[in-house]
């Protein structure tokens, strides 16, 4: 999309009216209503009436009234200064998916959808952060889930008896959230209010707040590789507007982002809000299998070959399929030597000390179970995940390499053990 093309033409002057108008329109498109909102944020909170100005919303006369005014008997609503309608600081998925109703329900069968939801019957996660980490502290012992985990999966919003969230639950970004009226999501994570771009969406940045780190270094990785480089290189130049299907390989930038991979439409595919959807195996598993089910509460989400042949599609749109061909077959290889040369036989080890009753109650005092715990969590990801992404750094020296020193470390712990018949102190 050439928008610039339009500026190019008009004259400094003849922009500067075309611009001063067309504000002035979109603010007579308005209700009265919907214009007091406006009118007193913008001495209010400025900054959030210039950002939603400049976006999509403002230019069709969606306005603060339509995201933020619920009915009177909502539980969500406030009284408000100035109006008499009910209004709520929470945005659920279901007010987006009043005009927006395909992509919600592309995003309630994705992964993303179950990021908050999978963690309630895990007692292991709720120890991590409440015993181990949070000390149980009664006072202040909820900080590693509040300051952490919720922030990038989601939690159950709570409100107080004034029907406001509460601060153990709000403000966060998780994508997972389950917000009082029952739905799941934040739709706003990677198009931020209130702008709400779809160029936003589209930059790797829109991905990193989350897919980062020892865990699940996405952002890194896609730096490291080629496509990473050249949108680094010259990504700044790149025209990211339009609608979906307007935004083409080649036309408009010449090496992928996460969303042109995983989410965006290029050439014959369509556009996806399902992030799974693309997906042959899982990587962020302790083994990975293929993925193969409709259950979106299902570890293995999807249909491997399915995605398989989609993600190839986006790879053909730029290269010959010998490349694409070559590609995959020198990642999956890589994936099966984890599976097989790494995860077995360390979960073997464990069971056979598991058996014996070698290992310790509390696992993150445990030598053998803390490096097991990094050998699939940490460094067995960044290996799959580096050699899936075409990252060599982190497919070798933050992947095999660690995890061949992880192997040797737990069959030095796992002999000692056998042959003593006790736990080293
Ligand atoms: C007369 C001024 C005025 C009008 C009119 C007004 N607001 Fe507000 N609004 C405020 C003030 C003041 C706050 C509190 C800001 C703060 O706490 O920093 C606020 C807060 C909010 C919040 C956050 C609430 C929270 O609990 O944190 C939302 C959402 C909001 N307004 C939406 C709207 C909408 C939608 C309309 C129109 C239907 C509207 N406002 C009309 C003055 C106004
Ligand atoms: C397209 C929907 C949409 C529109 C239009 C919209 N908002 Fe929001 N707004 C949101 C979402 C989503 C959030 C995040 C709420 C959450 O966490 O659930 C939010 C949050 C807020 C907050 C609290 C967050 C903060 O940073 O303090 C305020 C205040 C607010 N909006 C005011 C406004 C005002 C004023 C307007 C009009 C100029 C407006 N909103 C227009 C969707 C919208
Ligand atoms: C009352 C209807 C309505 C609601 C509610 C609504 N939108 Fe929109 N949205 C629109 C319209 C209309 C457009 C412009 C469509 C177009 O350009 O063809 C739009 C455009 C968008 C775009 C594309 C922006 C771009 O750069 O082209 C995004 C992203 C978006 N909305 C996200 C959201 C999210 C997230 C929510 C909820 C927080 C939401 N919308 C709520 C009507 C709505
Ligand atoms: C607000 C945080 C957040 C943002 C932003 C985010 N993700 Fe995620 N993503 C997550 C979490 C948390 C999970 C793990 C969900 C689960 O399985 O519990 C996840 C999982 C995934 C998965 C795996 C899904 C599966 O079925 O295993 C993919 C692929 C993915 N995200 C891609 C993306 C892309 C591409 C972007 C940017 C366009 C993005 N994510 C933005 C938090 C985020
Ligand atoms: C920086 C953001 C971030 C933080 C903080 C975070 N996670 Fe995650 N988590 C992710 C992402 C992204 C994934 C998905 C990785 C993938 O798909 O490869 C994920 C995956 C997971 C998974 C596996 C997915 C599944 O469906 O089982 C679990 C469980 C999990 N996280 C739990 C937690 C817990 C518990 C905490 C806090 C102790 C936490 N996470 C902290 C971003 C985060
Ligand atoms: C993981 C990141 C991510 C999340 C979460 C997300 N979006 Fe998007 N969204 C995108 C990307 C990327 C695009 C642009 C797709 C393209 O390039 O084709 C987009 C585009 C859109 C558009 C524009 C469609 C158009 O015709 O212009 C709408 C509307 C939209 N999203 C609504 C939503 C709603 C509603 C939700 C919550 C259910 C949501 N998004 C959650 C990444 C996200
Ligand atoms: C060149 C295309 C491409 C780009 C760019 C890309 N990915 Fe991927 N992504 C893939 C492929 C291919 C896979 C492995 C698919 C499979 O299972 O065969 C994958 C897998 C993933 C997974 C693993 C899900 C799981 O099973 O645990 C996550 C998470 C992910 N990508 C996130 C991202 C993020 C975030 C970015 C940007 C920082 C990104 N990707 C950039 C192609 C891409
Ligand atoms: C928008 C175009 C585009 C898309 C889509 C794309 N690539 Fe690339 N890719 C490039 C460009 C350009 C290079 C840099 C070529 C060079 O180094 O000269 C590159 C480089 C690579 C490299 C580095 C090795 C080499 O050829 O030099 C690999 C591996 C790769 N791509 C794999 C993939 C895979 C796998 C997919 C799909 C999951 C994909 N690419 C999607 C444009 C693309």
């Amino acid at each position: 999309m050439k928008r610039s093309i339009m500026r190019q033409l008009l004259s400094p002057a003849a922009l500067f009216l075309v611009l001063f108008f067309s504000s002035s329109l979109q603010a007579e498109s308005l209700g009265a209503e919907a214009q007091k909102c406006v009118d007193c944020h913008a001495k209010k909170t400025p900054a959030m009436v210039t950002d939603w100005q400049s976006s999509k919303h403002a230019e069709n006369g969606i306005s603060c009234l339509d995201c933020h005014v619920v009915d009177a008997d909502s539980p969500m609503g406030t009284k408000h200064p100035g109006i008499d309608a009910k209004v709520s600081v929470l945005v659920p998925p279901t007010v987006c998916g009043q005009c927006h109703a395909p992509q919600v329900e592309e995003f309630n069968t994705s992964g993303h959808f179950r990021a908050y939801r999978q963690q309630i019957p895990k007692d292991s996660l709720h120890a991590l952060t409440s015993i181990h980490e949070g000390r149980e502290h009664p006072e202040f012992g909820g900080a590693p889930n509040e300051t952490g985990c919720i922030q990038c999966h989601g939690t159950e919003i709570k409100l107080d008896e004034d029907g406001r969230p509460t601060p153990e639950t709000w403000p966060n970004s998780g994508i997972g959230n389950v917000y009082p009226d029952g739905s799941t999501g934040s739709c706003g994570v990677c198009h931020t209010r209130h702008k709400f771009s779809n160029a936003e969406a589209r930059k790797p940045y829109a991905c990193a707040s989350c897919h980062l780190g020892p865990d699940h270094p996405n952002i890194e990785i896609y730096e490291n590789s080629k496509h990473g480089h050249i949108y680094r290189t010259e990504g700044f130049t790149w025209d990211f507007e339009g609608k979906p299907g307007e935004w083409q390989p080649g036309e408009d930038y010449r090496a992928p982002t996460c969303a042109s991979c995983h989410m965006s439409q290029v050439d014959g595919l369509e556009m996806t809000h399902n992030v799974s959807e693309r997906l042959y195996w899982v990587q962020w598993s302790k083994s990975s299998p293929v993925r193969n089910s409709d259950d979106v509460m299902s570890p293995v989400l999807g249909n491997g070959p399915e995605g398989r042949k989609k993600m190839r599609q986006v790879c053909e749109s730029c290269h010959s399929s010998d490349h694409t061909d070559g590609f995959f077959t020198q990642a999956d290889k890589a994936v099966n030597l984890y599976n097989e040369g790494y995860y077995k036989p360390a979960l073997k080890m464990l069971n056979g000390l598991k058996e014996k009753g070698l290992l310790r109650d509390n696992p993150w005092t445990d030598p053998f179970q803390v490096k097991y715990y990094y050998l699939w969590h940490h460094e067995g990801r960044r290996a799959r995940m580096g050699a899936t992404h075409g990252a060599p750094d982190y497919a070798h020296w933050h992947g095999f390499f660690e995890l061949m020193q992880d192997l040797y470390e737990l069959e030095g712990i796992y002999e000692k053990r056998m042959a003593s018949g006790k736990i080293e102190d």
